[in-house]
C-alpha cells in the first residue's frame, strides 16, 4: 500500500489472509497487534510475540537486501546494507541475552553510518528485549557497542 504506516496496513493486510486461513481470532489479533507495533516510530514491544517480531525486523540488514545493483546511486540506506557483509543474531540462553552480531565493510561505510539510520532500531531492539526479560547486544566487527 505505503512505506508510511506500513506498519497498521501490514497488520490490517495479516489479519485478512489469517482469518482467511482460518486461524483463531485470538491467534490472529495476537499477530495483528505484533505486526502493528514493529515500526520504531509508532509502536513498542507489547507482548511476546512483538517483541520477539521486533528485534527479528531490526536485525535484518545485510548486503543482500540490496536490490540497486548501481553503486553510484546508493543512498544511505543501499550503502549501510551493503556494507554488511555478515548479519548473525545468536541466542544465548544461559546468558540470557540475544547478540546482533555485524561485519561491516568501512571501505565501504563507515560504522557512525549504520547509527545514523540504525539508532532508533538499536534502541527498540533494546526495550523489545528488556520486555523479554533478556539482554540485547549489538557487536560490530568484533567490538561490542551495546
Ligand atoms: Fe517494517
Amino acid at each position: 500500500m505505503n512505506r508510511v504506516d506500513h506498519a497498521h496496513s501490514g497488520a490490517i493486510i495479516a489479519y485478512n489472509i489469517l482469518k482467511d486461513m482460518g486461524m483463531d481470532v485470538k491467534e490472529r489479533v495476537e499477530i495483528m497487534m505484533a505486526i502493528g507495533n514493529h515500526d520504531e516510530n509508532t509502536g513498542t514491544a507489547i507482548s511476546d510475540i512483538s517483541a520477539a517480531l521486533i528485534l527479528a525486523d531490526k536485525s535484518d540488514v545485510h548486503r543482500d537486501r540490496v536490490t540497486n545493483t548501481n553503486l553510484s546511486t546508493f543512498d544511505i540506506h543501499d550503502r549501510v546494507n551493503y556494507a554488511v557483509t555478515n548479519a548473525d543474531l545468536e541466542i544465548d540462553s544461559k546468558e540470557r541475552k540475544i547478540i546482533l552480531n555485524l561485519k561491516i565493510d568501512t571501505k565501504l561505510c563507515p560504522v557512525l553510518d549504520y547509527f545514523e539510520i540504525f539508532m532508533d532500531r538499536t534502541m527498540m531492539s533494546k526495550y523489545a528485549a528488556k520486555y523479554l526479560k533478556i539482554w540485547f547486544e549489538l557487536v560490530i566487527n568484533g567490538t561490542k557497542l551495546l
